[in-house]
């Protein structure tokens, strides 16, 4: 039946999911990190396994628990993330970068506990490893890259810029302006762009419809079979 079909059109295909933030780690007992909750990379992993997909999650640290069909691998820092990516990257059909990893990491790592002493602390930060640049060099002809937006101005402009420098077919991008889309929430509105240009914008919608759009639209990029 049609409901069959539709229910198992990623049969056969083997997804990467990264999601969550990242922990970047000052010394023993304390990080860097950001407000992701994951839920847009969770609702993302439900939708490809309810579709049939093999499924690859890496995910930095969130309140979520994992259905026990997904391959899961928890990560903390961003370095970690990429080299659990980087492990099965060349094995993927579909990767989806849901992360919000961390862009910069404590330049050290003090080993012991940080003690309180003058009125000021000055932390160095170095840039960390681009995730999706760095995979999306190695992106081979038949795999299809989707990556996230988040921008507070020229937003359409700024998508498209990351969608051609990191090689993706397709970046979602989020919006926002709206009440009800965002971090910790579970709604969201989102522009879908795709290498092409063609974009189209969503409702506000909860983070499960929102998934399904995109799967919708991953079979609209041209190296879908
Ligand atoms: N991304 C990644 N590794 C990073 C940073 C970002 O894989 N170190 C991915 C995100 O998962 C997302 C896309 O790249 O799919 C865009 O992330 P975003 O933070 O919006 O862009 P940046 O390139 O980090 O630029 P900026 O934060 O300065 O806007
Ligand atoms: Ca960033």
């Amino acid at each position: 039946s049609d409901y069959f079909s539709k229910s198992k059109d990623f049969a056969g295909k083997k997804v990467l999911i990264t999601m969550g933030p990242t922990q970047e780690a000052i010394d023993p007992v304390r990080f860097i990190s950001n407000h992701s909750s994951g839920k847009m990379g969770m609702a993302i992993v439900k939708a490809f396994l309810a579709r049939g997909a093999e499924v690859y999650a890496v995910s930095g640290p969130t309140k979520l628990t994992f259905p026990k069909e997904v391959n899961t691998t928890q990560v903390k820092s961003a370095q970690e993330m990429f080299e659990a990516c980087q492990t099965i990257h060349a094995q993927m059909d579909i990767c989806v970068f849901a992360a919000a990893v961390a862009d910069y990491k404590p330049a050290e790592v003090a080993p012991q506990k940080i003690k309180k002493s003058s009125s000021k602390l000055e932390l160095t930060l170095t840039k960390n490893v681009d995730i999706a640049l760095t995979l999306g060099k190695a992106k081979s002809a038949h795999q299809i890259h989707v990556g996230f937006a988040l921008e507070t101005e020229n937003e359409s402009r700024f998508a498209k810029q990351k969608l051609t420098k990191k090689n993706f077919d397709l970046i979602v991008l989020n919006s926002l302006r709206d009440e009800g889309a965002g971090f910790q929430i579970d709604t969201n509105k989102v522009s879908i762009i795709h290498a092409s240009g063609l974009s189209s914008e969503s409702e506000l919608l909860p983070k499960s419809q929102i998934a399904e759009l995109i799967l919708d639209e991953i079979k609209n990029v041209p190296v879908w079979i």
